[in-house]
């Protein structure tokens, strides 16, 4: 279990490029904390860590969406980037299956916001990232850890 404080919006941001250097396809990110906890900014580092392609904003209304690959900040093909909110799946597990994404979750990374207790069967390892915040303040914190890994 790793700890890391994250005093604005751009630390969060930063740390999530740094996770994504040790993201694979295939791999599932599990997403925990309350309203505004910064699941997405840090979605948003990942996916720029990743390579890829497009803007990336809350799924809240879609449920899911798939960004396809570009180019890693090292010059190397990215990785393509599944972004799901689980918040409204309702503990549905098939349903992620069930959303016709057009890509193939083995060749992508799977990030899904409060999909702790939810999703984790999907992968055989996964990393869960839990978010929280302070009240009155910009500040989190983030705590991560690999569950399931080799
Ligand atoms: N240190 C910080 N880390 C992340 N976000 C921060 C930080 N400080 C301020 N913020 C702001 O907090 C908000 C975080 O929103 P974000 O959508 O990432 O949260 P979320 O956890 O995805 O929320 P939701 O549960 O609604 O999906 C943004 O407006 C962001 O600018
Ligand atoms: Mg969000």
């Amino acid at each position: 279990m790793a700890e890391r404080i994250l005093p604005t919006v751009e630390d969060t941001e930063a740390f999530g490029r740094e996770l994504a250097d040790d993201l694979r396809a295939g791999d599932l990110v599990v997403l925990d904390g309350p309203l505004g906890a910064g699941k997405t900014a840090l979605t948003r580092g990942i996916a720029a860590g990743l390579g890829v392609a497009g803007r990336v904003s809350s799924p809240t209304f879609i449920i899911a969406r798939a960004h396809r690959a570009g180019t890693r900040p090292d010059g190397t093909p990215g990785i393509p980037l599944v972004h799901v909110d689980a918040y409204r799946l309702g503990g549905d597990l098939d349903e992620l299956d069930a959303l016709d994404l057009d890509t193939d979750l083995h060749h992508a990374v799977v990030v899904v916001e409060w999909g702790k207790g939810v999703v984790e069967h999907l992968s055989d390892r996964h990393l869960r990232v839990q978010l929280a915040r302070e009240p009155e303040s910009d500040v989190r914190t983030a705590i991560w850890e690999w569950h399931g890994r080799a």
